[in-house]
Formats: structure tokens, C-alpha cells, sequence
């Protein structure tokens, strides 16, 4: 007899064997677009109307008029993501439909790449690259591509949780002086209460915070210029964080060395005065890209509707 308890939509294409829990627990896939291309936000609607339980992604924005259209027959929703920003978690809770998430899984991946681009952006990796595949290197010369050094100087981690502390160890190893920001006192050494001062005296600042409506533009004008002229802005966190206009306009002015951007405020748009910015490597959203992470993220969330709808209670579940 088969065991096909319920119908699971997915909404975008996942890495091979990510599926497997789903498949393992004999449930019903309903399968995104061959194409890889999101659903528009009517045919997702839809789309959820009929399912149990829905494996998304970040570009899926599952918001309070989704959620009622699809309760109460839709249970679980699981993002392969650890910052679910894009879910309406308040209006899942009251109707009670279980959200999860893909925490622990990613947090080396994306300090690799966070570490990536403070290296990328303090030593114009980039600009260098470009000059060469284009033709225009004339030879070893003393005054080119000249960058700013990343040991010996202070990396300042806004927001630490597990990818800003995975950021914090890598520094180590480059002889990095470490300073962290949050709002709560993690009683641990290098912290601050104060992000104006370590945005002062930070050589490298790069930010590890999820978006909420407290982080959204918490990097704006006004901070970008207490930071000082020869510093490196990362951000792997999320677009809204920083004010992309702001940052452009720091870079053009020579307020601010370098951008090491990897997320932005209306991807994938990028804002046009950030791509003609000087000093700026920009990444299309890969922090977590790589093929045993991304596997893991897509196995973790699917683990996580498998278990809500064993009448389970995941470890990745985000609603309380
Ligand atoms: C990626 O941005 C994630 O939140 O996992």
C-alpha cells in the first residue's frame, strides 16, 4: 500500500538528494517549474492552496494572504534558508502552520565567502582580475591595484551569532584584531553594545545580522560615514541591511575603500550606481553555494516538513 500522506510543493529546483526525506517518507512531490524559474506570486498562491506543506526558497514571498488561502490545510512550510525573512512567521503562528528553517548548516560555507570578499574587496581582486582578461595588463607595475592590508588590522562582526562567529575564526588566523556588535551582551571578549563605535574604529566591517524591521537600513548614510576611508564594508547578510544608494555614493566619494556585497536590496536588481561604484565586488547571492551545503540546506528543511507532518517537532522549527 503506498504511503503517500500528503502532497508537498517545491518550489524551486534543489540539489540532487535534497529531495530524499520527502521521497524516503513516501510522500507526494509536487515539483517546481522545469525551468528553474519562481512561481509569480498568484500561481504560488495557488499553488499552496492544495498542498500540506511547501518547500521554498528566499525569492518565494510567503506572506499573510498566502498563508490564509492555503490554511488549514497547508501545515509546514520550510525554508532552504537560514534567514526567513521572507515568511510571514506571525500570520503562519496564529494559523497554526509549522515554518522551518536550515540553521547550523551553512555557517561555515557563507564565512568562507564572507571572508572571500573582505579579502576580494580590501585587495581589488576584482578590478585586478578584470584589467587582465581585458587586455589591459602592461606588466608587473609597483603602483597598481594597490589595496589595504587585512592582517594585522580590526575586523568588526555586526550581529554574532553562529556565521559571525564562524567570520570571527577565520580572522584569527590572519592576525585580525576581533570586535563584535549586538544588542545583547554575548559576554564575550571584543563585544560592544556601541555599532557607532565600531563602525569608527573597524578596518573591515562585516555584517552577520538577520533582517528585521530593526536591521532594515541599519548601515545607512549617516553610518557609512563614521567609517573611515580606507575601511571595507562586507555584507552576506541580507540586501535591506545597507542602503545601497548610500554605499554607491561613500565608494564614488572615496568615504569608503571597498564593498564586498553578496545580497541586495531588489535582487537581482543591483542598484546601477553601486555597479559603476569604484572598489566594489559584487556577488550574485552564492553564500551558501556550495554543493555539500546547498545538498544539506535542501535535505535539513525537507527533514523539517517530514517531521511536522509526523506530528513531530523539528529542532528547525521557527514558529514557537
Ligand atoms: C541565504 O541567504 C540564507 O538565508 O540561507
Amino acid at each position: 500500500m503506498s504511503l503517500a500522506v500528503a502532497r508537498v510543493l517545491v518550489t524551486r529546483q534543489l540539489p540532487d538528494g535534497g529531495l530524499d526525506p520527502l521521497a524516503r517518507a513516501g510522500h507526494e512531490i509536487v515539483p517546481p517549474r522545469d525551468d528553474d524559474t519562481p512561481l509569480p506570486p498568484e500561481e504560488l498562491a495557488k499553488a499552496v492552496a492544495g498542498v500540506d506543506a511547501v518547500v521554498c526558497v528566499l525569492t518565494d514571498r510567503i506572506d499573510a494572504d498566502l498563508l490564509r488561502g492555503a490554511a488549514p490545510r497547508l501545515r509546514a512550510v520550510a525554508d532552504v534558508a537560514v534567514g526567513y525573512d521572507n515568511i510571514d512567521v506571525a500570520t503562519a503562528t496564529e494559523l497554526g502552520i509549522a515554518v522551518c528553517n536550515t540553521p547550523g548548516v551553512l555557517d561555515e560555507t557563507t564565512a568562507d565567502l564572507a571572508f572571500l570578499l573582505i579579502l576580494a574587496a580590501a585587495r581589488r581582486s576584482s578590478d585586478a582580475e578584470r584589467d587582465l582578461r581585458e587586455g589591459r595588463w602592461l606588466g608587473f607595475r609597483m603602483k597598481r591595484f594597490l589595496g589595504q592590508d587585512v592582517h594585522g588590522r580590526t575586523l568588526g562582526i555586526v550581529g554574532y551569532g553562529r556565521i559571525g562567529q564562524a567570520v570571527a575564526r577565520r580572522a584569527a588566523g590572519f592576525g585580525m584584531n576581533v570586535i563584535h556588535h549586538s544588542r545583547r551582551d554575548t559576554g564575550m571578549p571584543g563585544w560592544t553594545g556601541d555599532l557607532d563605535e565600531l563602525l569608527r574604529v573597524a578596518d573591515v566591517v562585516s555584517l552577520h545580522v538577520p533582517l528585521t524591521p530593526d536591521t532594515t537600513m541599519l548601515i545607512d548614510a549617516r553610518r557609512l560615514a563614521l567609517m573611515k576611508p580606507t575601511a571595507v564594508l562586507v555584507n552576506t547578510a541580507r540586501g535591506p541591511v545597507v542602503d545601497e544608494e548610500a554605499l554607491a555614493r561613500a565608494l564614488e566619494e572615496g568615504a569608503l575603500f571597498g564593498a564586498g556585497i553578496d545580497v541586495y536590496e531588489r535582487e537581482p536588481e543591483v542598484h546601477p550606481r553601486l555597479l559603476a561604484a569604484p572598489h566594489a565586488v559584487l556577488l550574485p547571492h552564492i553564500g551558501s553555494a556550495s554543493e555539500a551545503t546547498r545538498r544539506r540546506m535542501a535535505e535539513l528543511a525537507c527533514e523539517g516538513v517530514v517531521a511536522v507532518l509526523a506530528g513531530e517537532r523539528p529542532p528547525n522549527l521557527v514558529t514557537p
